[in-house]
């Protein structure tokens, strides 16, 4: 904006006066208003409570508006009117994740893994900047051959990391120059994560893993994934598998995991809960996570039942209960001691289990824990499920949620009953027509997400349609998901990705319908940055997520330098939302050297679609 002593002098010299001499002159105006001003301004300060005489508090006036329209006429010199574009930040940084500063924490006193935890509070330091890539970044290759094969220099790892340290599931990598090669039939205490998985289920009672579907398997929590093989092999029997695990300073699971387009996201429960409600997954697998079970009155558990729908399972695979001979089988079940009270008082059943294998069922009777004798955990509170990183509860959740459905009493199709919908409160037409919308809008962007919608002549009629997409995706994030239709369209439409549908916290919590269709999903402040290394994410999607935020207390800059840091180069963003918001945000994106288009869907609503594609900055 101009102000008016801009405006006036542009009078006196002309619509375009040459930028030195409009310089040339604010001095001389500054050091005239200095001058008479500075006569006056020692009395002023000094006498505040006499009568200050009009003229002294108009010059006062003006030296200030002086000054300020120096310091405008400044920034547009140098920035040759457009806003200043943000600078890149050091080297230190190419891996950072704010929230997670293991030094501050272990300064503050936290220890036992606390150290570890999420802490947004601390105020974060320096001022803004952009998450540079490592010297040796290269794009991602395709799936299915980017699933095995990474390059080594898009990850932080030491050399030691792959040879030794970092348990056994870490071992099925090979250095082959610079990228790192998953060979899921290799390695692994198992022989093969295929006759692991075939194993878990014919303990379940299954005659392979392919049945895992139909018996009422579809999310799997995965808790220390590992490099992510398991997960792998998972998604390929249509069973969405997250990994979970906390920050890793190097050699992090989770940043393994979505560089090979599988997902993961940082999440830590020593102290406070994780970001999902309750009942959310139909397995939770633990394969030398590194947790004790047992610890803090077994309070891990509990937070892994409220996890769990009824009839769900916990998988622990524990190479320290390795049964070596008889004599050992007796040291065995006296290790398994405290874990098997545990798991008594919360009415977990041990329905299988084989070598280092044990696999536990949650309840499907919501009646049990109040009525199991040795249960001295209490139900919880009617009502309480507040789980966005609230503090562990020593007490049961969920039992009287209308979304106490065993897994077993599943419809076998793989999207709701209309019965599964009215427990959400989601008529079945609703739910139709979101589905529709969301086919249409994907058709829309899908054909979007290339250059040539940033060239001047983006599409003259009798061009071709560029294949869409013109780049590679696999890792969504959807940031206000809604139902998850944008997830049920991917899906619909046989587009091989995963997408993590994000519930903000102060929006209408959706985020229960989601998981039990069977998808991925977290709640998170977005206010907050999001627990997940930098350049994870290959598309960034929100529908009216920026219309909602600008009624909060954060600033739309903070939302779109994260946004920043979550993508990888050459990634897309895609908003929608009302005219005004999206020309706002397009000058940030363009702050943030986003190319950008607005795009007008020309259907008479003041929606606009904000397609935006993150530049790969080298320097
Ligand atoms: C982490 O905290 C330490 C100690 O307060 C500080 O010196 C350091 O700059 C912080 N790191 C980041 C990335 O903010
Ligand atoms: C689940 O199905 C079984 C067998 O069909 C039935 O007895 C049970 O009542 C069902 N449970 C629920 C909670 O619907
Ligand atoms: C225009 O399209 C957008 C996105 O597909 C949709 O949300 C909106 O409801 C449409 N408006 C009208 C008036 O049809």
């Amino acid at each position: 904006m101009r102000s008016p002593l801009l405006n006036k002098l542009s009078v006196i010299f002309g619509p375009r006066p040459p930028v030195s001499w409009l310089l040339l002159c604010f001095v001389s105006v500054l050091a005239l208003i200095a001058v008479f001003g500075s006569s006056s301004s020692n009395s002023l300060d000094s006498v505040t409570s006499t009568p200050v005489p009009e003229i002294f508090t108009n010059y006062r006036r003006l030296k200030e508006q002086a000054a300020v329209d120096y310091f405008e006429l400044r920034t547009i010199l140098s920035g040759s009117s457009r806003q200043r574009e943000l600078g890149l930040c050091g080297k230190e940084r190419e891996n950072y994740v704010p929230c997670y500063n293991v030094t501050a924490n272990l300064i503050s006193g936290f220890k036992d893994g606390e150290e570890f935890d999420r802490r947004c509070e601390v105020p974060r330091q320096g001022s803004w900047c952009l998450v540079r890539p490592p010297k040796d970044y290269k794009i991602p290759l395709r799936w299915p051959a980017g699933r095995d094969v990474i390059w080594s220099g898009n990850i932080k790892i030491t050399k030691d990391q792959f040879l030794s340290s970092g348990g056994v599931t870490k071992r099925i990598m090979l250095l082959e120059e610079n990228q790192i090669a998953f060979h899921p039939e290799d390695g692994l205490i198992f022989d093969g994560v295929k006759d692991y998985s075939r194993q878990i289920a014919e303990m379940l009672g299954l005659g392979s893993d392919s049945e895992l579907f139909q018996a009422g398997v579809r999310t799997v929590l995965d808790i220390g994934c590992g490099f992510g093989s398991f997960g792998a092999h998972l998604v390929s029997l249509k069973l969405m598998t997250l990994c979970i695990a906390a920050y890793e300073a190097t050699g992090s699971q989770v940043q393994l995991a979505l560089e090979r387009g599988l997902p993961a996201m940082i999440g830590n429960f020593i102290s406070r809960q994780l970001p999902y409600p309750s009942l959310s997954f139909d397995t939770v697998h633990c394969a030398q996570c590194g947790i004790v079970w047992d610890k803090k009155e077994g309070i891990f558990l509990i937070e892994i039942d409220r996890l769990l729908k009824p009839g769900g399972y916990f998988v622990l695979t524990s190479p320290t209960s390795k049964p070596q001979g008889s004599s050992t089988s007796m040291k065995k079940r006296n290790m398994l001691t405290p874990l098997e009270q545990y798991t008594e008082k919360i009415c977990w059943s041990l329905i299988a289990q084989q070598d280092d294998t044990f696999i536990w069922q949650k309840t499907a009777d919501a009646h049990c824990y109040s009525s199991n004798k040795k249960n001295d955990v209490p139900l919880c509170k009617e009502g309480y499920d507040a789980p966005y990183y609230q503090a562990l509860v020593p007490c049961i959740t969920g039992t009287s949620s209308k979304r106490w459905i065993p897994i077993q009493n599943r419809s076998s199709s793989s999207d709701l009953s209309s019965a599964e919908l009215e427990v959400h409160g989601v008529s079945p037409e609703d739910f139709f027509e979101d589905l529709q919308v969301w086919k249409l809008a994907l058709k829309n962007y899908w054909s979007l997400l290339t250059p040539l919608i940033f060239s001047d002549h983006p599409k003259r009629p009798g061009d071709e349609d560029p294949l869409p997409p013109f780049n590679m995706v696999r890792n969504v994030m959807d940031m206000n998901a809604h139902y998850g239709g944008l997830n049920a369209a991917f899906m619909e439409e046989r587009k091989s990705v995963w997408v993590m549908n994000v519930v903000p916290v102060r929006a209408h919590n959706t985020l229960p319908l989601i998981l039990d269709r069977g998808f991925l999903g977290a709640l998170h402040d977005w206010c907050e940055p999001f627990p997940t290394y930098p350049r994870t994410y290959d598309l960034l999607h929100a529908n009216g997520l920026l219309s909602h935020l600008t009624s909060e207390r954060c600033g739309l800059m903070e939302l779109f330098i994260e946004m920043d840091r979550i993508l990888r180069p050459e990634g897309w963003v895609v908003l929608s939302d009302k005219l005004g918001v999206i020309e706002l945000a397009r000058a940030h994106a363009t702050q943030i050297r986003w190319d950008a288009r607005v795009i007008d869907l020309q259907n008479g609503s003041d929606e606009r679609l904000l397609v935006c594609q993150k530049p790969f900055v080298k320097k």
